[in-house]
């Protein structure tokens, strides 16, 4: 088992700065994915651990080690990729055994490892059939296996599960999170899916453009993410983003926008003073709307709804406002038609606010915070 830690890890190739600076600290045993969109550097990273990327700047350790220069075999981690390259006139225990022999692993060593990576993810009696006798989810859990065999210290994951269909996904997911459970193993996995990197992450590091943007644990980049991206990127459906500006002080401070009027929250009052008269960006998720009428610490406006989605429990709006478009997810019991007037409350411990620049989140004062301030 080991850390692995990136201390201002630069790539470029030739012009393209792929990854730019990256810090980031992978615990022992810990399940940690990268996640973000196409391009923003994930595999980059990923395969700069596995040694198969030289890098062009900082450094990279597993365990106390400093890798830069060690050769991928020397590494002690295994990677599955996202095609399952597979040797397709080998057997399935040979798939398996292959890496072992290579290694010129004792052959009673190599009949234990196999049998107990086979018991392990339910390929045992699948052992002797070919790639091509075997379905998407059977040949990935192959792929699986043939990581689990080398007992790494690390294994690597580059969106094993992006070749399956939707329930094999959600299967294959459980089956990953189980086998980090029993393994206890550290687990680098590379998504660009929020939702498993949100299901199966210990931690999360959300990756764009090169840049690391914040790493926490699920629940962190939930409640307290660090900018409009993590904002708009963690949750689905997104986050709701309004303009909003800032007028007054105390009570009386209040974040307009068309349509839209809206209490400070009491705990970004200490910050009242430096936003005052700014444009900000004011973000609420879809799932923190309600109908009614607003209570105390609540704001309140009126939507008109454009489309219902059924969704059974829940109703998915499509709302309009001042030439704005929202989505708010409420109980299908409102029973709400397209055409609708609805009033809306949001309660405004919810309400994010963030720099329409920089895009950063403007935090209160701590000590008044209602939902716990990130410590990492
Ligand atoms: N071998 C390569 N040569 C040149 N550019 C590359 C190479 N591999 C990746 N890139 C570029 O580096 C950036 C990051 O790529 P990558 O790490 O594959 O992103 P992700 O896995 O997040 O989709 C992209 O702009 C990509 O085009
Ligand atoms: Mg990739």
């Amino acid at each position: 088992m080991a850390t692995v830690t990136f201390e201002h890890v630069t790539k470029k190739y030739g012009e393209v700065l792929a990854v730019n600076d990256l810090n980031l600290e992978i615990n022992d045993g810990e399940f940690m994915v990268l996640v973000g969109p196409s391009g923003c550097g994930k595999t980059t990273s990923l395969r700069m651990i596995a040694g198969l990327e030289e890098i062009t700047g900082g450094t990279l350790r597993i365990g106390d080690r400093i890798v830069n220069d060690v050769a991928p075999k020397d590494r002690d981690i295994a990677m599955v990729f996202q095609s399952y390259a597979l040797y397709p006139h080998m057997t399935v225990r040979d798939n398996l055994a292959f890496g072992l022999k290579l290694r010129k692993v004792p052959k009673a060593e190599i009949e234990r490892r196999v049998k107990e990576a086979a018991d392990t993810i339910q390929l045992s009696n699948l052992l002797d059939r070919k790639p091509k006798e075997l379905s998407g989810g059977q040949r990935q859990r192959v792929a699986l296996g043939r990581a689990i065999v080398r007992e790494p210290a690390v294994f690597l994951m580059d969106e094993p599960l992006s070749n399956l269909d939707a329930k094999l996904r959600v299967q294959t997911r459980a089956e990953i999170a189980r086998l980090h459970q029993r393994l206890g193993t550290t687990m680098v996995y590379v998504t660009h899916d929020q939702v498993e990197a949100m299901t199966m992450g210990t931690r999360i590091a959300v990756m764009s453009d090169g840049l690391l943007q914040q790493v926490g644990t699920p629940q962190q980049l939930y409640d307290n993410p660090d900018n409009k991206f993590v904002a708009g990127f963690i949750g689905s459906p997104s986050m709701n983003f309004a303009t909003v500006t800032a007028s007054g002080t105390g009570d009386a401070a209040v974040l307009t926008g068309s349509g839209l009027s809206i209490p400070l929250p009491p705990r970004l009052r200490a910050a009242a003073d430096s936003v005052h008269g700014k444009t900000l960006v004011a973000g609420f998720r879809p799932e923190h709307l309600d109908i009614g009428d607003a209570g105390a610490n609540m704001a309140s406006f009126q939507a008109k709804a454009d489309v219902v989605e059924y969704l059974g429990n829940d109703e998915l709006l499509h709302l309009s406002l001042g030439g704005m478009d929202l989505v708010a997810i409420v109980s299908s019991g409102h029973v709400v038609k397209p055409g609708d007037v609805l009033s809306l409350r949001l309660p405004l411990d919810k309400l994010h606010l963030f720099d329409s620049d920089s895009g950063e989140v403007i935090r209160g004062d701590a000590a008044v915070a209602a939902p716990v301030a990130v410590t990492a």
